[in-house]
Order: C-alpha cells, then sequence, then structure tokens
C-alpha cells in the first residue's frame, strides 16, 4: 500500500518510496490515479523534481514532454516534432481499494498481477494512522498470527483460534475468540483476520455484549531493508437497530460511531506501539523454533511463518504439539 486515497487529490504528484527506490504517483485531473517509475524516457528526468498534472497527462519539466496515462507521449515539448522518444514511461499496475492506493511491483516491468486485492469494505469513514517500524512485512504478517503474544504482550486474557484457518492461494484467513478482562468484568470479541499477501490485511473484530463491529484495514509498504510503514485504518460501527442506540437520532448515532471509530484508532496505535520496540530489535528466525503452546495446533503461533511464506507453498503449515 503506498498511500490512503483521499491523500492524492486531483492535480497532485507525489514521490514515496518502495523497496528503496523512488515511485510517482499522481491524480488525473479527471480524478484517474496512476503509479509510474520516476525517470522520463527522455534524459531520466525525475518526475516528481518539478513534473505537473496537465489535464490526463503528467508533463515532465525539462523539455515538456506530457505522458498519457499509458505512459506514451501524448505532446511533444516546444521544438520537437513527430515522435521523438521510443520508450514509454515505465506505469506500474496500481488499484484504489478498500481506502487505499495499492501497487504490483514485479520481477519485471512486464510482469502482470498474479493477483488483485479484492474490496472487502467500504471506504468511506475509514480513519487512517501512519506508523514507521524497523522491521520487514514478513515480520509483521507474522505477528498477526501469534496468538500467544497476544496474551503475554497485549494483555487479553485469553486468546484462542476458532475452527479451521482458510488458505487460498494468497489469502490466508482464521478466526480468534480475545478475551479482556475489564473493570466491568469479562469483554470477549470474535476477530476474522484475513491477509492477502504481505501487503494488506484485514481484521474484523465484533464485540457482541457492546453490539459493535471494529473493522481495521491495515496496508503495508516496504521502504528499505528492514524498514516498512503501516496504514493503519480503522472504522467502528454500531447496531443502531437495536435499544438504546435506536432510540436516538440518527445525527446522534453517527456522531457516536465517528467517536468510536476516533477510539478505535487509538486503541490500535496503543496496540501496535507494544510490538513497535519487540519489532525493532528482533531478527527472524528461520525456521520458526515453535515452542510447546505456542498455539493450538501449531498453525497459528510463529507456525505461519513457514504457512505463509507467499514465494513458498502456502498449503505447508508447521505442526508444533
Ligand atoms: S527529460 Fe523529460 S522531456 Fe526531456
Ligand atoms: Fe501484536
Amino acid at each position: 500500500m503506498l498511500a490512503p486515497s483521499r491523500e492524492v487529490r486531483a492535480g497532485a504528484v507525489l514521490t514515496l518510496r518502495l523497496m528503496d527506490e523512488d515511485i510517482v504517483v499522481y491524480r488525473t485531473r479527471s480524478g484517474r490515479l496512476n503509479v509510474v517509475r520516476p525517470y522520463c524516457p527522455h534524459l531520466g528526468t525525475h518526475l516528481g523534481c518539478g513534473g505537473w498534472v496537465d489535464g490526463e497527462s503528467i508533463v515532465c519539466p525539462f523539455h515538456r514532454f506530457a505522458f498519457d496515462v499509458d505512459g506514451a507521449v501524448a505532446r511533444v515539448g516546444p521544438g520537437y516534432t513527430g515522435q521523438p522518444v521510443r520508450d514509454k514511461l515505465v506505469v506500474l499496475p496500481s488499484d484504489e481499494v478498500n481506502g487505499g492506493i495499492y501497487v504490483w511491483v514485479g520481477a519485471d516491468a512486464d510482469e502482470a498481477p498474479h493477483w488483485r486485492i479484492p474490496p472487502v469494505l467500504e471506504a468511506p469513514g475509514l480513519k487512517f494512522a501512519r506508523i514507521r517500524l524497523g522491521t520487514h512485512p514478513q515480520e509483521i504478517t507474522e505477528n498477526g498470527v501469534d496468538l500467544r503474544h497476544q496474551q503475554a504482550l497485549h494483555a487479553f486474557a485469553e486468546a484462542e483460534c476458532i475452527g479451521e484457518p482458510v488458505l487460498d492461494r494468497y489469502r490466508y484467513s482464521y478466526t480468534m475468540h480475545l478475551t479482556r478482562a475489564t473493570p466491568f468484568g469479562k469483554v470477549l470479541a470474535e476477530g476474522t483476520i484475513s491477509f492477502y499477501g504481505l501487503g494488506f490485511y484485514h481484521l474484523v473484530f465484533r464485540v457482541p455484549q457492546y453490539r459493535l463491529q471494529h473493522d481495521m484495514a491495515v496496508g503495508i509498504r516496504a521502504l528499505a531493508p528492514w524498514e516498512s510503514e503501516m496504514l493503519v485504518g480503522t472504522r467502528v460501527t454500531m447496531d443502531a437497530a437495536r435499544a438504546p442506540l435506536s432510540r436516538l437520532p440518527r445525527a446522534a448515532t453517527d456522531a457516536l460511531s465517528e467517536t468510536a471509530s476516533r477510539l478505535g484508532l487509538f486503541s490500535a496505535k496503543r496496540l501496535l506501539s507494544q510490538d513497535v520496540p519487540i519489532w525493532h530489535g528482533k531478527r527472524y528466525i528461520n525456521p520458526p523454533r515453535i515452542a510447546r503452546g505456542d498455539g493450538r495446533s501449531g498453525h497459528f503461533a510463529s507456525g505461519p511463518s513457514s504457512s505463509i511464506r507467499l514465494s513458498e507453498p502456502l498449503s505447508s503449515c508447521v505442526c508444533a504439539d
């Protein structure tokens, strides 16, 4: 994930880092988003350094060639005629989905995406926070399947896996029960987490006691070796059809949901801040040394370091017990 969609407005040209390289993201005047390698095919000018959007094109500041969204020259600069360059600007496959901008980087420029992130939630109302991490996306993803640390590090009273995980090519999904002890008694949340490759995961928490649902969309960007950015979008929805919320006017339940979404983002950031120092210092152990008790049958603790390693077969699970 490169950025939340709403951060790239029509006419904007942004340079973002991805895997130790620059990538240029722009939005045309009609609202179409495009992601390109930064270098102009004429003499290599970086389009993020002074390039601009003109209608449906991006213009190179050096000799003012304009490129269309397919990367072809749409218009030459002053003093040029005909088709003066053969090469195109390199366009990367991108999608806007779940409130974010996602880009595919294949092994070579012509490699088409093997899969795409499906829309799993509606974007309006999602609040995003950015978190910089001194780690690799693999570690972040494996954290999401490490149930024992939910108790030890995040202080949940219980953390258990429910049912069987789903392994479906690029998607890995499972359901968990997390229990938190509060001064008002135990609160149970049922969470389903689905990972889509190493760049996106969707977490849905339902808290039946409070009749609310907390959605988290997490995009991960590898910036450089052992440097990543996490974009966390959250939304809390409340069941307004049931009492006591059903007695409130619509504007009041909307305002309550808005406040709950902000609280949801705050609590997600607080939980993640507990993982940050662990990620920052830890080294990656491969294969994982799974301890007895690391998950119900070893699938969900450190085990998925092999089962969700996406360059490897998804179906190979580690069983420790
Ligand atoms: S370098 Fe871009 S138009 Fe010449
Ligand atoms: Fe964690």
